[in-house]
């Protein structure tokens, strides 16, 4: 049997590096494995846990399938969705992993912890249940591996607990789901905190960004004098070099390393490069993102069709956890 992968990204604005790199570019990976069969989706669901405008969810639901289309995903090799077009079985799921769930385990995640200080006028039910959702997106596929950047390992933790005790508790057979990384998970904000995130204004690069963008993205990016001892340097430069080992290789990286500690980085010239860099890359994905924009009827037919391949899996668990819950 093939290993089954599901991932999904929060249609929350345009996609960005963080998300091309922790998740994308782990997908594309994956979809290429003959032994995997390959499942992605869109998490609209998931965005309703912060604050959200309708009309701004919509649109952004189909240019994330865009952004997955324009970057690599295969629609003929990977099945695509829009979880709330399978939202009677995901929500359901997560409903009955609440059952096996307490509330402090919820409240003591990371990320709860990060979105409440975000939103404090919204601490609501939908957030405190994001893990679950979560665990149900990859359990109504019976997943085994999951592409997303380190910083969703507590949930995957949670799934595998809520994997553990349905099988436990209802002689079920849900697998304990792994992350799968990516070599370049972890994309430091510009910003100089943190990683790049699209709710911190002057963190990220857009994937549609054009270069003058990028050039005045990177150009904000602090650093500081170019010279010192390795030992004392700053993140945000520490953030720069990442940048660079990301899109120019680690060999460009350490020449930068020794310049630091002789003659002095110059960050103009090493910004400017590597905003060509990055443009490069994103180039050829923006080129298939505009084209995508002028063909919405063969964008519905992908979502309809993914949709329809992903209901054929999703029935299938629900029936057999009803029946093992004592429904029906
Ligand atoms: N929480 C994920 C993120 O912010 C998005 C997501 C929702 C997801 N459901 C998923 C990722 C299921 C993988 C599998 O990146």
């Amino acid at each position: 049997m093939k290993t089954r992968v599901l991932s999904g990204i929060r249609p929350t604005g345009m996609l960005h590096l963080g998300n091309y790199f922790g998740a994308v570019k782990g997908m594309i990976q994956l979809q290429d494995d003959p032994d995997r069969e390959t499942l992605y989706m869109v998490a609209d669901l998931h965005a309703i846990t912060t604050p959200y405008d309708p009309r701004v969810l919509r649109a952004d639901t189909r240019s994330v399938v865009m952004s997955y289309l324009a970057a690599g995903l295969n629609p003929e090799k990977s099945t695509l969705f829009v979880q709330s077009d399978l939202a009677e079985y995901h929500a359901q799921l997560s409903f009955y992993f609440s059952s096996v769930t307490s509330v402090a385990r919820m409240q003591h995640l990371p990320t709860y912890k990060d979105k409440i200080r975000q939103h404090p006028d919204n601490v609501t039910m939908a957030l405190l249940n994001y893990p679950l959702l979560m665990a149900a997106d990859i359990l109504v596929y019976k997943a085994g591996l999951v592409p997303v950047g380190l910083d969703q390992e507590p949930h995957i933790e949670v799934a595998r607990e809520i994997a553990r005790k349905m099988n436990a508790v209802y002689g079920l057979n849900f697998p304990e789901p792994e992350r799968f990384a990516t070599s370049g998970e972890y994309v430091p904000s510009l910003s100089g905190e943190g990683k790049m995130s699209k709710s911190v204004v002057g963190s990220y690069i857009s994937v549609l960004d054009d270069l003058p963008t990028i050039q005045k993205s990177l150009a904000r990016a602090p650093t500081d004098s170019g010279t010192g001892v390795s030992e004392d340097m700053p993140v945000s430069v520490k953030n720069l070099l990442q940048l660079v080992e990301l899109f120019q290789g680690s060999q460009r990286r350490q020449e930068y390393e020794v310049l630091y500690t002789s003659s002095g980085i110059r960050y103009g010239d090493l910004k400017k490069e590597l905003a060509q860099a990055i443009y490069t890359e994103l180039e050829p994905i923006q080129q298939k993102y505009r084209e995508l924009e002028k063909s919405s009827e063969y964008v519905e037919q992908v979502i309809a069709q993914g949709a329809g391949k992903a209901r054929q899996i999703t029935q299938q668990t629900i029936d057999e956890t009803k029946q093992a819950m004592g429904f029906g």
